[in-house]
């Protein structure tokens, strides 16, 4: 059996913790896109765990986790992750592989990222998390990307970073107003890097394509949300990636023929970190009340994250862009307290009624929301492990989402701990 699993939000719907508790019953966990941009929060072994970049199955010791052609690499974030989970006790030695196809973040990718923010204005800001990541993938599309596999040929790496480096020193002295970078810098530490990372490099399209017709169950990762997918996602305030399902096919080389199931992951309400917009965004405080409970902060940069009702509308476009075959609905527990709980179920522009998603930008900006009340709940729901016990209100309140967005729930989670899930 092999499963995608995709974020149906924005991002940060609670990946890491499905991801964790999937693992137990697959063999292989594979990132397909996206890179250290991402924050997947995992508690286990009595501790916090905040992956970045290696997948989060590399917390079950007997799992093989691989990160895909699709993603891209910050060697250094690489080998301070590796560092972290070694001081908690984890190995990754001889289960964790790179491809050697992923392309590499390099210190112009970072630092372009940075100084675009910077000098961009309110309305042209992305609010990214500074990772490099969209001028990584700018370069991919350019052809003007590095990848593992240059690393092993020293003269033709050479030669690739001689090239690429001279035009973005132009771009840094004239557009941005900085001196540029040394090229005798970057050059001696990715080389020492294409060390370090070559017991971890392979052809992982290959090794997935055997590993799958051995009878390995793989469990593809998906990194932020279908909303902030560079193709289906709010342009231009999204990552530069497929984080939708078609992610995992282009991102890994596995083909979708392999594939059994796509799972969707939501919170029972909504957020968003970084800019761009966010329909059903709460009334200041209400957001400074959920933002708390629900500890909203962002994984990777620490931002608080923007927090809204569950946005019907979006969940049932992920629904039907990713296929999904069932949804886990995380942060339940988050909602218990309030007297009435919204929906936005349509959104209103123009005296026109929309029930799909629209791609405009300023509509999505502009319109208004169309919400259902429902009656809320007082309940702690943490200590719940079936459906059955769970208030009368949130039973509801679930049966109305599948219905809303169109895919079945299978798992409901009503805290961060692993013990701390429904499934149906
Ligand atoms: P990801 O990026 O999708 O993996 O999600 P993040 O890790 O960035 O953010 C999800 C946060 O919610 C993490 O701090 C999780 O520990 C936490 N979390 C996950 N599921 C639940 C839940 O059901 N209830 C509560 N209260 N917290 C949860
Ligand atoms: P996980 O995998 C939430 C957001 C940033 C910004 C936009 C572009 O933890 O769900 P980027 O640095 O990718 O160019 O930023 O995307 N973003 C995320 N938001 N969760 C994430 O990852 C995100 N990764 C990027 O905040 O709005
Ligand atoms: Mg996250």
């Amino acid at each position: 059996m092999n499963q995608i699993l995709i974020g149906a939000q924005w991002g940060d719907e609670g990946k890491g913790k499905m991801i964790d508790l999937l693992a137990e019953r697959c063999d292989i966990v594979a990132r397909f896109q996206g890179g250290n941009n991402a924050g997947h929060t995992v508690r286990a072994k009595a501790r916090k765990f905040v992956l970045h970049l290696i997948p989060s199955g590399i917390l079950h010791p007997r799992k093989v986790c691989v990160i895909g052609n699709g993603v891209v690499i910050d060697p250094e974030a690489f080998f301070e992750e590796i560092e972290m989970l070694q001081k908690s006790g984890v190995s990754v030695k001889g289960r964790l592989f790179i491809s050697n196809q992923a392309h590499l973040i390099f210190p112009y990718h970072r630092l372009m990222d940075r100084l675009k923010e910077e000098q961009a204005s309110r309305s042209t800001k992305i609010g990214t998390t500074k990772k490099g990541i969209g001028p990584c993938y700018g370069d991919k599309a350019a052809r003007l990307g590095i990848r593992l596999a240059d690393l092993g040929d020293p003269a033709y790496f050479k030669e690739r970073l001689t090239h690429v480096l001279a035009e973005k020193n132009q771009i840094l002295r004239r557009i941005f107003g900085h001196p540029g970078l040394s090229f005798g810098k970057i050059h001696r530490q990715y080389l020492e890097y294409g060390r370090r990372l070559s017991p971890f490099i392979r052809d992982t399209a290959l090794y997935l394509y055997e590993a799958a017709h051995r009878g390995k169950r793989i469990l593809f990762e998906g990194a932020q949300g279908t909303l902030l997918d560079v193709d289906h996602g709010t342009y231009p305030f999204v990552t530069s990636s497929n984080a939708s399902v078609g992610g995992a096919i282009s991102g890994t080389g596995v083909a979708p023929t392999l594939i059994d199931q796509i799972i969707g992951v939501v919170k029972a309400y909504t957020t968003r970190v970084g800019e761009g917009p966010f329909p059903t965004q709460f009334p200041p405080k209400l957001m400074e009340a959920i933002q708390t409970k629900g500890e909203e902060f962002g994984s990777t940069t620490g931002r608080p994250r923007r927090c809204g009702w569950f946005d019907a509308v979006i969940a049932r476009h992920a629904a039907r862009i990713n296929g999904l075959d069932e949804l886990a609905v995380m942060k339940l527990d988050v909602l218990s307290g309030l007297k009435r709980i919204k929906i936005g179920i349509a959104y209103r522009y123009q005296r026109k009624t929309l029930e799909n998603y629209p791609a405009e930008t300023p509509i999505l900006e502009k319109c208004r929301v169309v919400y259902e009340e429902h009656p809320g709940w007082e309940e702690d729901l943490s200590g719940i492990r079936r459906w059955k016990d769970l208030p009368r209100n949130a039973k509801r309140y679930l049966k109305r989402l599948e219905e809303l967005v169109g895919a079945p729930i299978k798992i409901i989670s009503v805290g961060s701990e692993r013990e701390e899930t429904i499934f149906l």
